[in-house]
């Protein structure tokens, strides 16, 4: 019978083995559930034994509590772009530079990638060990997104094999693959939340959370191809070292290819081209490197990118079709945006049949009417979008097209706010929009309505029972009970529920209002400033708003116009009239390690300054770099110089680092 430590041990090693088959090798050894099992057991057993939790452990892939920001991280080496060619004869004039360069006429040797569009990332291992990861950012500092990163599951915690660097930066990209996009999207429409124009975006989007328990329910994949500072094992090509990734246990790209001679760059080009609607996920062009490192020395580096490297860009996908109509689509917040209704074309293998116009100014400024030919594309974009008219084709009665100044939902005047493109239906009972605006009303950090989902929410708009927000404190028992689906008890419990969430706070229910631009945080700062009081809030002026601190000009301007709505001002006051009420709320208690600050000095052995860091930040402490005499504790781990002799001087308490995590839990 083997001890918890034993086990958990090996149940890790066999779990990431599991990972690096299934993700790296792309060959899974046991079936999904088999993993979930071995899961759970780890989990339960880590449970049960808090102390043996490490940071390398599968199960922190999970994620954790919200940061409040993220960090900066330097890179050792700049992360440089890449410059462009853009079809055959510029690639040949790139193989012609290569070979002025390095003063010869023999075929050099390329290694040809495929150029993913994702985001570029650097991961840094110590003594084999995952301790960070980082965004491109200007390319010499970058975002500090070591927890997001850990949470994808083909990024080893730990390398594999027998030479291990003792130091070993890697940049790779993040992206998402075509299927998993289109699931996500699909998750993100049933839950109302706002979908995602492009698979980049959404790992974008996904890699920039502050909650990284956001980032580890996103299907994000990642692969390796370029080398930052290495130290402690030597590459002499580039190959070898895509190679070495591999062994490591690193994800490579498979149809990454060692060609002789600029000839072969244009059909790797091509080949790419053709099979580019194929591949599992989205690529905008190759990337040709020199392999061998001494020459990449010798033809060095311009500015911002590499001599030794350049980007094979393809053309967005393009064709021409007639607009047979323009609609205006309202979204769930109101916006008002005008969309092209196409004679269906095929374009990359999909049939368009609606292209986006953004705005008013948009159409202006390309002129675009109903009846024009036009050329649209789909540049990485799911929606395509229309490049120019062609005016040649235009018949000659057409007309200017301007978007109508009433919500096509509810004929309720819209409203442009300064400096926006976006024209927006601002009645917050616009059918159009009435679902999304009840579900965030009753959403968690809103009112709490527990029970009341989607899938109620759009019975009950639909079968008539809920037309506004208000309408929700009328309901009755019996009328849910005889939705479908939904029982005695659950139309009861569902009662109970809406009947509790009437006592709440001015916070909570201002944010539920959704009015544009006002969020959680926001929705607090205007509790403390108007004392909790809606009447004072809905009297308030622009110049009033724009006396409260972080609230600007933007915010000033959509609340006064939501107030100006007497939709809106009924909408409230039926709301207090049948019995929500609200309480100011007390502010957040004091945390454990509120008002103390930590440094950290020597080499610690069970978490990386970063993960020190978050932890003391999650308990309500501060972490500086410096010792002052504000600092209360200085953790001291083998090795720490002139932090830990200063700290002595100022006889600022030090502590080890497992006195640190003693004190932690
Ligand atoms: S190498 C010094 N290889 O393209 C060379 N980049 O425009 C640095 N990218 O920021 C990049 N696939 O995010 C390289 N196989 C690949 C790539 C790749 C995609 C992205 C990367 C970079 C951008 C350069």
């Amino acid at each position: 019978m083997s001890t918890p430590t034993i086990r958990v041990k090996e149940l890790r090693e066999i779990i990431e083995q599991h990972n690096y088959n299934y993700y790296s090798l792309d060959a899974p050894s046991i079936s999904d559930g088999e993993y979930d099992i071995l899961f759970k057991e780890l989990e339960v057993l880590e449970a049960e034994h808090p102390e043996l939790i490490t940071p390398d452990s599968p199960t922190q892939r999970v994620g954790s509590e919200p940061q409040t920001g993220f960090g900066t991280i330097q890179h050792r080496l700049p992360m440089l772009s890449l410059g462009n060619a853009m079809n055959d004869d510029e690639l040949i004039a790139f193989d012609e530079r290569m070979k002025k360069g390095l003063g010869t006429d023999i075929d050099i040797v390329y290694i040809s990638e495929p150029k993913i569009d994702g985001l570029g990332v650097e991961l840094v291992y110590e003594h084999g060990t995952y301790i960070s990861g980082s965004t491109r950012g200007d390319g010499f500092i970058g975002e500090d997104i070591t927890q997001n990163l850990r949470t994808i599951r083909s990024l080893p915690i730990k390398l594999r094999g027998e030479v291990i660097p003792t130091l070993l930066e890697v940049r790779g990209e993040v992206f998402i693959k075509k299927d998993d996009f289109a699931t996500l999207n699909k998750t993100q429409e049933r839950e109302e939340k706002p979908v995602f124009a492009n698979a980049r975006n959404a790992a974008a989007g996904s890699l920039r959370q502050l909650d990284s328990r956001i980032t580890a329910s996103r299907p994000l994949s990642l692969y390796c191809y370029e080398a930052g500072k290495i130290e402690g094992v030597i590459f002499e090509t580039h190959y070898k070292f895509l190679l070495g990734l591999k062994d490591f246990g690193l994800p490579v790209n498979p149809l990454i290819e060692k060609v002789n001679g600029g000839r072969k760059l244009i059909a790797y080009y091509q080949k790419l081209e053709s099979i580019r609607s194929e591949l599992p996920y989205d690529i905008d062009g190759t990337v040709f490197k020199i392999n061998d490192y001494e020459q990449r020395d010798k033809l060095g580096t311009r500015s911002r990118s590499p001599r030794w490297a350049i980007a094979g860009k393809f053309k967005a996908q393009q064709t021409t079709t007639a607009i047979r109509d323009i609609i205006v689509q309202v979204g769930r917040t109101g916006a008002l945006t005008p969309v092209a209704k196409l004679a269906p074309v095929l374009l990359s293998g999909v049939t368009v049949t609606n292209a986006t116009l953004h705005n008013q100014d948009e159409i202006d400024r390309k002129d675009i009417r109903i009846g024009d030919t036009v050329l649209i594309e789909r540049a990485g974009d799911v929606i395509p979008k229309v490049v120019q008219v062609i005016l040649k084709k235009r018949p000659k009665d057409s007309i200017p097209y301007y978007i109508d100044a009433h919500c096509p939902a509810c004929a309720h005047k819209s409203f442009k706010p300064d400096g926006e493109a976006v024209a927006r239906c601002i009645n917050i009972s616009c059918p159009a929009q009435v679902k999304g605006r009840i579900h965030h009303f009753v959403s968690k950090l809103a009112m709490n309505i527990d029970g009341l989902g989607e899938k109620i929410v759009n019975q009950l708009v639909e079968t008539g029972l809920l037309k506004t927000i208000d309408d929700i404190f009328v309901l009755k028992q019996q009328m849910l009970a005889d939705l479908e689906g939904l029982g005695e008890k659950s139309a009861e419990n569902l009662i109970q529920a809406i009947h509790e969430s009437k006592q709440t706070t001015f916070a909570r229910f201002v944010y539920a209002l959704g009015i544009r631009n006002v969020g959680e945080h926001s929705a607090k700062l205007l509790e403390k400033h108007y004392k909790g009081s809606i009447k004072k809030f809905q009297q308030t002026t622009v110049e009033e708003l724009e006396t409260i601190d972080e609230i600007g000009p933007t915010i000033a301007q959509t609340v006064t116009q939501f107030w100006q709505d007497t939709n809106n001002r009924i909408m409230v006051q039926n709301c207090l009239n049948r019995g929500v009420s609200l309480a100011e709320i007390k502010r957040k208690m004091d945390q454990p390690l509120t008002g103390q600050i930590f440094v950290f000095t020597g080499s610690l052995e069970k978490f990386t300054r970063q993960e020190a860091k978050i932890m003391v930040e999650h308990l309500g402490g501060k972490t500086t770099d410096s010792v002052s005499k504000k600092t209360s504790y200085v953790v001291a781990g083998p090795g720490g110089g002139s932090k830990l002799k200063k700290a002595k001087e100022l006889g600022s308490s030090i502590i080890s680092e497992n006195e640190f995590l003693e004190m932690l839990r």
